[in-house]
C-alpha cells in the first residue's frame, strides 16, 4: 500500500498517464487494492443504469466492450465490472447504457455504519470528467453457467471447522480484516465477489424461496447445483467431502434496476432468463434484475397425504405426527387450516407433537398461562373435520420465562387419541418447575410426573421452552416414552454470507446444552430399559449438518429420516434465505429402529403456491413406529 501511495502521489505532481483498469482497482482479494485513491482516465463501457448511480465494465481487458481488440489474459479473480456511485441528475444523464467512456473517481470501500457485519462494496464515488468515447457499442452479460459457474458448496475459505460454515466456534474471524485472495473456483462468497458490479444473464432461474418483505428472492440458474430437492428448491446437505453444503451457487434477486416491481414467488418457480448486475448489500450478494423478472411456470398445487394410516387393529403400530403450528391462540385464524392438515393429510395420527400453543389470552400479556382453551379449541377443529377427537397433555410454563412472543408463553403439547393410547396414570402430571426423574424398576422404568418437563432449572432453558416427557401405554400394555421438544430459536443469527465466519449461529451453546439435557433423561431412561421405546421429536431450531449440538444425542437416537431411508435433498420442514433445510427432526431409540419405521415429510406449508396461503413457516411430518 506505501508503494502505492507514494507512487499516486508522484503521478500527481508528474504528469504521466496513470493507466488504471477496472480490474486494478478490484484485485483479486475482497478489499480494493487502490481503496482511497483518487484514479483518472478509468475507461469502462456503460452496462446498467440506477438511481444513484450506474455500472461500467472495464474495456482493457474486457472481449465485450465493443472495438477494443487487445487481448489480456483475463484474471477471473478480479471482477470486472464496477459501480460508480452517483445521485446527481447531470451526472447520471451525462451517460448512456453502450457508452464507452472514461472518468475519474475516488475508489471506495463501501458499507453502511449500521451494519458492521456486512462486507463492503467497491465503489467509484465523485466520478468527475466523464467523457463520452463512442456510443452504442454492444453490452454483453456474462452468461452464468457458460462462462462462468459458482461454487455449490462452501462459502468462505474463512470458515474453518468439521462442519464448514457450521462449525463451533463461530465468530472467530472477519472476511474484511482477514481479506483473502479470492479463490471463485472453491468458494461461493468468493465467486460472487470476483463478480461484483458485473453485468451477468442468469439463465433459466428456478426460485428456492418465497419472496422477503422486501420483494427480493433466491434463484439458481442452468449451471451444477447440488442438494435439488424434487419441488426444485436446494435443501442443506452434507457434501462429498462431509462437509455440510451451504448451497452458494444460489443467488438472491433484489429490486429491479428500472423500477419496476418483482413478482411473488414460491419454491419451485420459474423464470425467463435474468439479466442484472452482482452487488453486496444488506447482508447477501445479489444481483439486481435490469427489469422485473417473467414468470414462465408455476410448480403443482397438489399436496400429497401421508401415504400410511393408523391401524386401529394393530396395537404395536403407533403413528405420530409433529407440527409447529406458529403462534396458535384460541382466536387464531389459522386453526381450521392446521386442524385439515392434521385431519386430512396427515390422517390424524395417534400421537401429534405439537409446538407454538400460546395461552388462552395469546399475546395479551396478562399472567395466563393455562392453554387449555387453545388446545380445546384446536381439537374441536380437527374433530369437526374427522372422527378423532384427541384429549391433550401440556405442562404450563412460567409465565414469561419460556420465550417466543411476548406475552404468549408458548409450549408444546401433545395431542392424543385416546382410542389408541392414554398416559400411564401412576404419576401426577408435573407443575412448571418439577423436573421429571426416571423411576421404577429394571426393565419397567417409570417417571415420577407425567407428564413432565425436564429439568426446568437448567439456565440451558432460560428464555427457553422446557421439553414435555410423557410415559404412554396402549390398550395392551405396550409403553412409549415421548419428548417434545421446542429448542432455543435461531434469532441474532448473522448472516451466512456476512463478515463474520463462521457465521455467527446464536444461540448455539444453549441449544447444545438443551440437547445435553434431554439425551440426559433419555440415557437415564435407557440405564433401566436399553430396549425402552422412546421418541424425541419436535422443533430443535438447528440442521442435523450442525453436527457439534447433536452430538450428545446421536449414540443414544437414531435420526428417523436415515432409520426411514429418506432421500437427503427430501428432508426439510423450513424455509430460510436459499435453503430448505430441516429444523424439525424425529429421533428414535434403537429397539424402534429395529422394527418396522415409516416416516413421511407433508410439504403442505413449503410448496404453498404464495407466501400468503403458507398456514405455518415449518412443514408438518408424520411416522409410525412399533411397539413390540
Ligand atoms: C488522461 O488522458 C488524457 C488524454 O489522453 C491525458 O492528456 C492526461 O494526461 C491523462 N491524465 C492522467 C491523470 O493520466
Ligand atoms: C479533469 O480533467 C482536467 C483536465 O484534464 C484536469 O485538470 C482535472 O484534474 C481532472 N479532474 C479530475 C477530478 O480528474
Ligand atoms: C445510437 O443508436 C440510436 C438508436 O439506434 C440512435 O438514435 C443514436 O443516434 C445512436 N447514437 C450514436 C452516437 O451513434
Ligand atoms: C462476534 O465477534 C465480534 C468481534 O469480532 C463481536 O463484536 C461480536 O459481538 C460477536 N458477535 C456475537 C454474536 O458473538
Ligand atoms: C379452561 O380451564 C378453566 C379453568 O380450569 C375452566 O374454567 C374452563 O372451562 C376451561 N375451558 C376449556 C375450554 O376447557
Ligand atoms: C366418520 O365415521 C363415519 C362412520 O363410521 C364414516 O362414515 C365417515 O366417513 C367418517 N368420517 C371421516 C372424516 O373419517
Amino acid at each position: 500500500m506505501a508503494r502505492l501511495s507514494s507512487f499516486f502521489l508522484l503521478a500527481s505532481y508528474v504528469s504521466v498517464a496513470l493507466s488504471v483498469s477496472v480490474t486494478d482497482i478490484q484485485g483479486i482479494t475482497y478489499q480494493s487494492p487502490l481503496n482511497g485513491q483518487t484514479v483518472h482516465n478509468l475507461t469502462g463501457l456503460v452496462t446498467a443504469k440506477a438511481s444513484n448511480g450506474f455500472y461500467i465494465a472495464g474495456l482493457a481487458d474486457n472481449k465485450d466492450a465493443g472495438g477494443k481488440k487487445k487481448k489480456v489474459k483475463v484474471d477471473v479473480r478480479a471482477s470486472n465490472g464496477l459501480f460508480v456511485y452517483s445521485t446527481s441528475a447531470p451526472v447520471l444523464a451525462s451517460v448512456n447504457v453502450g457508452d464507452a467512456i472514461s472518468l475519474s473517481g475516488h475508489v471506495t470501500e463501501f458499507r453502511p455504519a449500521s451494519t458492521p457485519n456486512n462486507l463492503f462494496m467497491t465503489e467509484l464515488e465523485y466520478p468527475a470528467n466523464i467523457t463520452v468515447l463512442s456510443s452504442n457499442n454492444t453490452v454483453t452479460p456474462i452468461i452464468l453457467g457458460k462462462d462462468r459457474s459458482p461454487p455449490t458448496q462452501l462459502l468462505s475459505s474463512l470458515d474453518v471447522g468439521r462442519d464448514a460454515h457450521l462449525s463451533v466456534p463461530n465468530n472467530r474471524t472477519r472476511i474484511e480484516e482477514v481479506n483473502p485472495t479470492l479463490q471463485p473456483d472453491k468458494y461461493g462468497m468468493d465467486f460472487w465477489e470476483s463478480l461484483e458490479g458485473q453485468l451477468v444473464t442468469i439463465p433459466n432461474p428456478t426460485a428456492t424461496s418465497f419472496q422477503s418483505s422486501y420483494s427480493e428472492f433466491w434463484v439458481y440458474g442452468d449451471w451444477k447445483v447440488t442438494g435439488k430437492n424434487s419441488r426444485g428448491g436446494l435443501s442443506i446437505t452434507f457434501g462429498r467431502d462431509g462437509k455440510p453444503d451451504g448451497n452458494p451457487e444460489a443467488i438472491f434477486i433484489g429490486a429491479p434496476l428500472d423500477k419496476t416491481k418483482n413478482p411473488k414467488t414460491a419454491v419451485g418457480m420459474g423464470f425467463a432468463d435474468i439479466t442484472g448486475v452482482v452487488v453486496y448489500q444488506y447482508g447477501f450478494f445479489y444481483v439486481l434484475p435490469l427489469t422485473a423478472p417473467q414468470v414462465i411456470s408455476t410448480p403443482d398445487p397438489t399436496i400429497p397425504a401421508v401415504s400410511f394410516k393408523t391401524n386401529p387393529n394393530d396395537a404395536c403400530a403407533v403413528t405420530f405426527g409433529d407440527y409447529n403450528v406458529e403462534n396458535m391462540a384460541p382466536t387464531s385464524k389459522h386453526i381450521p387450516s392446521v386442524a385439515a392438515h392434521i385431519g386430512n393429510l396427515l390422517k390424524t395420527p395417534d400421537i401429534m407433537f405439537i409446538q407454538e400453543i400460546q395461552d388462552n389470552s395469546g399475546t395479551k400479556n396478562d399472567g395466563t398461562v393455562d392453554a387449555n382453551v387453545t388446545l380445546t379449541t384446536l381439537i374441536n377443529a380437527i374433530a369437526a373435520v374427522s372422527n378423532v377427537t384427541y384429549q391433550y397433555a401440556s405442562v404450563n410454563p412460567v409465565d414469561g420465562q419460556d420465550g417466543g412472543v411476548p406475552g404468549g408463553n408458548i409450549r408444546t403439547a401433545y395431542l392424543y387419541n385416546p382410542d389408541k393410547l392414554s398416559l400411564v396414570g401412576n404419576a401426577p402430571a408435573g407443575g412448571s418447575l418439577d423436573p421429571v426423574q426416571v423411576t421404577g424398576s429394571f426393565l419397567r422404568p417409570q417417571l415420577n410426573f407425567n407428564p413432565a418437563r425436564i429439568d426446568p432449572l437448567n439456565p440451558a432453558w432460560d428464555s427457553s421452552r422446557k421439553p414435555l416427557v410423557a410415559h404412554w401405554q396402549t390398550k395392551k400394555g405396550q409403553d412409549l416414552f415421548t419428548v417434545n421438544v421446542h429448542l432455543a430459536s435461531k434469532g441474532g443469527s448473522s448472516s451466512t454470507q456476512g463478515d463474520a465466519r463462521p457465521p455467527v449461529n446464536s444461540p448455539i451453546e444453549a441449544r447444545t446444552a438443551q440437547v445435553t439435557a434431554v439425551a440426559g433423561f433419555v440415557k437415564a431412561v435407557l440405564a433401566k430399559n436399553p430396549l425402552a421405546n422412546i421418541i424425541v421429536a419436535g422443533d430443535f431450531n438447528e440442521y442435523i449438518q450442525t453436527r457439534s449440538v447433536y452430538a450428545p444425542i446421536t449414540s443414544l437416537l437414531a435420526d428417523i429420516d436415515e432409520v426411514a431411508k429418506i432421500p437427503e435433498v427430501e428432508r426439510y420442514s423450513y424455509v430460510f434465505d436459499q435453503n430448505s433445510q430441516q429444523l424439525d427432526h424425529v429421533l428414535i431409540s434403537k429397539a424402534l429402529q429395529h422394527r418396522k419405521v415409516n416416516f413421511e415429510h407433508i410439504h403442505v406449508n413449503n410448496w404453498s403456491p404464495t407466501l400468503a396461503a403458507r398456514i405455518s413457516d415449518h412443514d408438518p411430518s408424520v411416522g409410525q413406529v412399533r411397539l413390540c
